[in-house]
């Protein structure tokens, strides 16, 4: 490598590389001789971006907590949409979907059928039985962070309830699949495995992705894969891990009239839950729930 080992590291952290990314930059280029994608330096968080995005995590988790404390029977969506703009503001942060690719609101909401990118609407009005998705992301001082909860209201049915349960699981197991050197595609091949075990689906079109400086980086992270391939998940990278998961089949369609709100085809209830992780030298941290 050009850098000398008494240099700065690459990585902005100040550190001689010998004492830093030196050891990284070996076992990278190794993998990268047998073959495999290896992750550019830009996707390799240093310690202050760490850091950064933890705060902007921060502001996600109590925005996701206020809204499971409000959320109730007779709230419509735009309600939520207002409680997250409100939250989100007064920590001096932004809410990362307000504007983005043209998306109208602050969050998304996605409700029974809706796969995801839902928008809050005051003639959406929360009902009893109701399965609903509220995925949050967060800006702070440029840094970005993800995540989603599926909230029930009221009585909802049994078959709900599991496929929310199980959904949840799927999040679980995908990142108990990630080990640092691990693969992105042992992340799908494990949310798949449990995901069809339980008679269920598994969305293809949208994936997790690496989030942090920006709010959608490389790698793409597909919920359906196979073990051992795939780009290598090194430590320092940050993705998200966001399995949409269908009581029925996986295909779905595209809101004509909003080109946001995705819907099962076949109309079957579809959950999500997302987490922010942070693949380090042990394992796995959450960076945001
Ligand atoms: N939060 C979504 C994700 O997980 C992003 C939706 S884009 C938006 O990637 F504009 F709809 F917010
Ligand atoms: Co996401």
């Amino acid at each position: 490598m050009e850098i000398k080992r008494n240099s700065k590291c690459w990585c902005g952290s100040g550190k001689k590389y010998k004492q830093c990314h030196e050891e990284f930059d070996q076992k990278l280029f190794a993998l990268a001789r047998q073959g495999k994608i290896v992750p550019e330096r830009k996707l390799i968080k240093n310690e202050k971006d760490i850091l950064g995005i933890k705060k902007s995590a921060a502001i996600n988790d109590g925005v996701l907590d206020r809204i499971e404390k409000e959320i109730h029977v007779g709230m419509s969506t735009e309600e939520i949409d207002q409680l997250v703009y409100q939250y989100t503001v007064q920590h001096g942060a932004i809410p990362a979907p307000l504007n983005y690719e043209g998306f109208p609101k602050s969050v998304c909401t996605s409700i029974n059928h809706e796969v995801c990118h839902g928008i809050p609407s005051k003639d959406v009005i929360l009902k009893d039985g109701d399965i609903v998705n509220v995925d949050v992301s967060t800006i702070f001082h440029g840094y970005y962070s993800d995540a989603s909860r599926m909230f029930m209201i009221g009585n909802v049915s049994e078959e709900a309830r599991k496929l929310v349960q199980v959904t949840k699981e799927c999040l679980q197991i995908g990142i108990e699949a990630v080990v640092p050197w691990g693969h992105v595609g042992d992340i799908g091949a494990a949310i798949m495995e449990h995901a069809h075990k339980n008679g269920y689906s598994v969305v293809r079109v949208f994936a997790g992705h690496g989030v942090g400086n920006a709010f959608h980086e490389d790698p793409i992270v597909s919920h359906v894969g196979v073990k051992g391939t795939g780009m290598v998940l090194a430590p320092g990278m940050m993705i998200t891990i966001e399995p949409m998961i269908n009581a029925g089949e996986y295909p779905v369609y595209v809101d004509k009239e909003n080109g946001w709100t995705s819907y099962t085809k076949d109309g079957s209830l579809s959950a999500q839950w997302e987490h922010t992780i942070l693949i380090t030298e042990k394992g796995v941290e959450i960076i945001a729930k």
